[in-house]
């Protein structure tokens, strides 16, 4: 167990993101999480998190300061359905690839992205192309980006209260789901456990406690 880690969650007030905060929060870790609308910054203390405002969209908005110190960052943001192409450019991709710059520049190695399956079916129409092309090119560029990475996909996320039993693959190849509570307890494993540096993976339901099911990436 990693002791008293810096957390720094990008797209804090999102449901995954609020989960994660409180785990970490309850686990004694320091978390500052970001957040781009003010009347946010309540919700944000309520799960043990420091507020800092920040938009990924606004170049004036100071992620720098909102990563300095920390140990690690997460990137839990995502434009959200009903955005357009550009939106989904813009902070899937844009505010993923800033968090990239911003970790580098205060010397943060550890990145954690909340990705997503299907990153391979980036050419599909509709919605949900722009989409997965934006993710897969932000996991590309933190694949390379020399941090120490982990990139973590959910297959489709529910509000089911979490059963803390998962099933973890580089590629199940099969449509899934999981339910937010579950991705958030994966996320801080993740943080607990340093072997998982370096690795990609896909998370969906399983029978599998997560803390057992992380430690299978070796
Ligand atoms: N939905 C699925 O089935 C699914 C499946 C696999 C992976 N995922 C990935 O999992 C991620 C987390 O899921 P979730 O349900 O927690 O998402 P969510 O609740 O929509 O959270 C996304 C957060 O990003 C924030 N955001 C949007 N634009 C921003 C900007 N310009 N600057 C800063 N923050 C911005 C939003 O802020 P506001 O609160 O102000 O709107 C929101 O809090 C998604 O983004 C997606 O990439 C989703």
């Amino acid at each position: 167990m990693m002791e008293g880690m810096n957390v720094t969650i990008v797209g804090g007030h999102g449901q995954v993101a609020l989960l994660l905060a409180k785990r970490l929060a309850d686990a004694g870790h320091r978390v500052r999480s970001t957040h781009r609308r003010p009347e946010h910054a309540a919700d944000l203390e309520a799960v043990g998190a420091e507020p800092v405002l920040v938009d990924l969209e606004d170049p004036m908005s100071d992620l720098d300061g909102a990563v300095a110190g920390a140990d690690a960052v997460v990137f839990a943001a995502g434009a959200g359905p009903g955005s357009g192409a550009q939106r989904k450019r813009d902070v899937d991709l844009g505010g993923a690839v800033r968090l990239i710059g911003a970790a580098r520049d205060a010397g943060v190695q550890r990145y954690v992205m909340v990705s997503t399956v299907g990153t391979e079916r980036a050419h599909v129409s509709g919605e949900m192309g722009p989409y997965l092309e934006a993710k897969r090119q932000a996991d590309e560029a933190l694949a390379k980006s020399g941090l120490d990475f982990t990139i973590v996909r959910p297959g489709r996320l529910t509000d089911d209260a979490g059963s803390g039993l998962v099933a973890v693959a580089g590629h199940f190849g099969r449509a899934g789901e999981i339910a937010r509570d579950d991705v958030a307890a994966v996320l801080h494993e993740v943080l607990e456990q340093p072997q998982t540096i370096g690795h990609t993976f896909e998370v969906m339901d399983g029978d599998t406690p997560v803390e057992r099911a992380v430690a299978t990436l070796a």
